[in-house]
Order: C-alpha cells, then sequence, then structure tokens
C-alpha cells in the first residue's frame, strides 16, 4: 500500500505514544519515534536504566543511536520515568516492548514481562487507548492481552488491543525502525486501525520524502504474532542450510562461499544470510526458533516444525565443530574425550554474537571460547565492545584489553566475530606478534591465499 493511499485514511494529529520496556527493542523505537517527531514516553521497571537514559546515556551499543538519543531529550520531545500511571495518562497508544526469554529447562516463550506489564498499566488506565504488542510471543498472546485488561480495567473506558511485530537488527537498529522494509499490524476495529496508522504515519512521510515505498500489511492477530516467527525461523533455516552445505563442500572439496555467491544470484534464493559460519546466536533467532516449534506442539501441529529441530541442532553443532577444526590447525586432533590444547596458547578474536554490538546473548564466539577452555586451552579473548558484557557472562574466561595483548605470542587466532578491526588486519605484521602463522577464520571473512603467501596456515569454513 502507498504512502498516498494511507495518507487519505489516516488523521494529521499525531498520536502520543509509549513505549513499555527500555531494552534494546524499546528504547530504540522510542528514540526514533521522537526523532520522527512523535511525542515519545519510554517507561521501564529498572530505575538505573531510567536514568540512564533522561541523562543522554545509552546502557547499550548501537551506533548513531547516543546522539540521537540527546538530541530527542532536549528537543522536549522524548522522557523516560519508571512511573507507570504518569505513563498510562500521557500516551495513546502504548507500545509493549518487552522481553520475551526461553523459559528456563523448556523451549517456549516466558509471557511474565508481558503480562506484568499489561496489568501494572490497565491498573491505571483511565481512558480510551491503544495497547499494541510488539514483543515477539507465540500465537494466541493478543487474545490473552485482550482479557488482562478486559480484566483488570473492568472493561471500562473500551480500551483495544493491536498487535505489530518489529524487525529490526541491531546494529542496525536506527535504520529498521526509521527505514522498514514492511510494517505489519492488526487491530480489530476501524478506530484501532486508524490509530495504528496514525502511530505508523512518521515512518511512510519519511518514505514518502525520500522517495520510497514502506509496503504495509494490515492483518488480524495470529498472523500478525506468526510473521515475526516465521521470518526469524525462516532465517535461522537458511543459516543452517549453508552451514551444512558447508560441511558437505568441506568433505568433498568444495568452497561454500562461492557456493553461496552462486545460488544467491537466483532472486528466489537471494543472497543474504547465506554465510556460512559459526551459526547464529543473539537473544532472538535461537530462542525465536524454539519458541515457534514448542507453539506448534501445543496447537497439535508439531510435526510440521520437527526440521526446526534439526536446524537448530545443526547450528548448535557449529560450535563443537569450530573447536575440532581450531584443534587440528594446532596440530592437536581430537582423541575419544575430545580435543586437548593443553600448553597452547588460544587468541579468541570477537565475544559478541555478531559484529557492531556489544550482545553476548547466546553468543556462539563466547561458547567456543568456552569449549576451548574447557580443552584446557590457554584462552585470551578479546573484543572491541563486547568484553564488559562478556566478563559477566563468562567469568571464568581470560581476557584481554587490546587486540596486540590477545594474539601476542599466540599457538592459534581464532577469529570468531567478523569486526572491521579484525577484518582488515594484515597479515605480516599480525604474524610479527604471534607465536605461530595459524588462524582459524571461522565467518570466512579473510582471503585465504593472501594470508597463505604470508605463511599462515589457514582454515575457513566449508571451504
Ligand atoms: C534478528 C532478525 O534478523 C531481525 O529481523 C529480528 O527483528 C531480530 O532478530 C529480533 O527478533 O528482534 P538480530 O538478532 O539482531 O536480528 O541478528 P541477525 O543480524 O539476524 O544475526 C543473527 C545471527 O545470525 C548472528 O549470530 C549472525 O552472525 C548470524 N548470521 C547471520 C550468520 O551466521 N550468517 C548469516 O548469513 C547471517
Amino acid at each position: 500500500m502507498s504512502y498516498e493511499a494511507h495518507s487519505n485514511q489516516t488523521p494529521t494529529a499525531r498520536p502520543t505514544v509509549s513505549f513499555l520496556g527500555c531494552g534494546y527493542l524499546g528504547a530504540t523505537y522510542a528514540i526514533c519515534f521522537a526523532e520522527m517527531g512523535y511525542e515519545v514516553i519510554g517507561y521501564d521497571i529498572d530505575q538505573e536504566k531510567i536514568d540512564a537514559f533522561n541523562t543522554g546515556t545509552l546502557p547499550f551499543v548501537e551506533k548513531g543511536l547516543p546522539e540521537m538519543l540527546r538530541r530527542n531529550l532536549e528537543s522536549g520531545r522524548l522522557r523516560f520515568t519508571t512511573d507507570i500511571a504518569d505513563v498510562a495518562d500521557a500516551a495513546d497508544v502504548h507500545f509493549i516492548c518487552v522481553g520475551t526469554p526461553q523459559r528456563p529447562g523448556e523451549h517456549s516463550a516466558d509471557l511474565t514481562y508481558i503480562e506484568s506489564a499489561v496489568v501494572s498499566l490497565s491498573q491505571h488506565l483511565k481512558r480510551k487507548c491503544l495497547v499494541v504488542g510488539k514483543s515477539t510471543v507465540p500465537v494466541g498472546t493478543a487474545t490473552w492481552v485482550e482479557e488482562l485488561i478486559e480484566r483488570h480495567t473492568g472493561g471500562e473506558y473500551g480500551i483495544e488491543v493491536g498487535w505489530s511485530p518489529e524487525f529490526l537488527q541491531e546494529s542496525n537498529a536506527m535504520h529498521d525502525v526509521m527505514r522498514p522494509n514492511r510494517i505489519v499490524y492488526a487491530a480489530r476495529s476501524e478506530w484501532a486501525l486508524n490509530l495504528l496508522r496514525a502511530a505508523h504515519q512518521g515512518i511512510l512521510e519519511l518514505a514518502a520524502l525520500e522517495d520510497r515505498e514502506v509496503p504495509v500489511v494490515e492483518t488480524d492477530f495470529a498472523t500478525a504474532e506468526l510473521v515475526k516467527v516465521a521470518a526469524n525461523a525462516f532465517l535461522s533455516t537458511k543459516i543452517s542450510f549453508i552451514n551444512a552445505m558447508a560441511d558437505l563442500c568441506e568433505t568433498a572439496g568444495g568452497d561454500v562461499a562461492g557456493l553461496a555467491r552462486a545460488i544467491g544470484y537466483d532472486g528466489r534464493i537471494g543472497n543474504k544470510f547465506l554465510r556460512a559460519g559459526i551459526g547464529f546466536g543473539g537473544g532472538c533467532l535461537p530462542k525465536d526458533l524454539r519458541a515457534l516449534t514448542a507453539r506448534a506442539e501445543e496447537l497439535g501441529v508439531g510435526d510440521s516444525f520437527h526440521f526446526l529441530n534439526e536446524v537448530d541442532t545443526i547450528n548448535t553443532r557449529r560450535r563443537t565443530k569450530a573447536v575440532r577444526a581450531i584443534s587440528e590447525l594446532a596440530d592437536r586432533p581430537s582423541g575419544p574425550a575430545g580435543p586437548n590444547l593443553e600448553g597452547l596458547k588460544v587468541a579468541v578474536l570477537g565475544a559478541t554474537f555478531k559484529p557492531d554490538t556489544d550482545d553476548v546473548r547466546d553468543s556462539p564466539a563466547l561458547a567456543i571460547a568456552r569449549k576451548l577452555a574447557a580443552a584446557r586451552g590457554e584462552v585470551i579473548v578479546y573484543d572491541p565492545e563486547g568484553l564488559d558484557n562478556a566478563r559477566v557472562e563468562a567469568p571464568e574466561l581470560s581476557y584481554a584489553k587490546t587486540l596486540s595483548d590477545a594474539v601476542e605470542n599466540a599457538d592459534v587466532i581464532s577469529m570468531l566475530v567478523p569486526w572491521e578491526e579484525f577484518r582488515t588486519l594484515d597479515p605480516e605484521s599480525l604474524g610479527a606478534q604471534v607465536g605461530q602463522r595459524r588462524i582459524f577464520d571461522g565467518m570466512n571473512v579473510l582471503e585465504p591465499a593472501r594470508w597463505r603467501a604470508a605463511g599462515w596456515t589457514y582454515k575457513g569454513t566449508g571451504r
């Protein structure tokens, strides 16, 4: 649907919007919506976090976002609070952005934070408004949220629910919020749909200014909820598929990077999310994949989703395979008890789940570093941004403050996260610092010929 089609239907008045839960998702949305001219109030129960935002400090790494935060605090359009009554009073549209982590010991999603956000908001609502879910949830959650609101407001004020999944990628978050490749939302009434249109008007206006179109999918609750998990499951499947091909290439003597490039030229396949390597991690793909499988089981269609268990297994197996590859590279082939790296210094370059973030949640790199240490290697981890979080997540590992400290006299370099600082390394100058010129290129970002020419033993993935 084009911007013009929408501008006819959308009220020009901008609703005041709130974002409940100021993690990566809620905070980025709050800041970007203020940038697009909305009056915005961000809410979180964590006072320390709220104080940080209000003083212009972003508690996570996202390029460009701190400047945008400060600019919008100064404009007076953006503020953060822990006072839910204030939020309930101020906003016309409340976006629920709290986390839905994997339940410990289970595959399903934990909806505790959704419940507490919706209940505490409902207890303070005193007028008609729209509550819109953005968190990634199992299908059926929107209807449950309607029931929660009904129960805690006594059905007064006719408060309505909408659902609008988000697709932002960490490290590209501002772009994905303000210039999304699609907008998806669902609501039950024309009143609620109009409010959702008005709440997205800023994105469509920006697109019109830049002569772009943003497709809008208006749909039902179940579809809106499923779109998000379907997208993440599909992306995960692409990655595991190419990683399975990497195994085959390695055995048969092919090159998975060339293979990915060649199949990617087919528009039906596409060239994105086909980078073979150490597998996917982060706070979203792994847990969403599992939550989708668990929900499908609950709804009696689990059979159709068993393949996603395999996608997950292929992915976690990447980590063991990487450790095996590293130990072979160091001339320590695995014995029956697994690899033994005793006496070897292994420099691990990268701790985050991908570059340009400080997020180490379910990070393949950190998991591999732990396995290397468990194999008795003397492991030293370096990461440009993720060291603080890594130290909390894996306190048993040793960390270096600089790349040079990490690689000094190393017997093997494991380059696991393709940060620019690593991609642009010079084989000669790095070679002068290490003990042995051996490098494992976990995400296939180096040019093997160049490294080999400089006397390195190079090992990539599936090549
Ligand atoms: C993912 C989705 O891409 C977003 O669209 C979604 O909104 C978000 O989850 C979410 O659910 O909130 P994100 O977790 O930020 O975004 O990270 P991705 O860029 O998708 O990368 C995920 C993992 O896949 C990383 O570990 C990355 O290294 C790995 N990856 C990615 C590969 O191994 N190969 C590839 O070709 C691409």
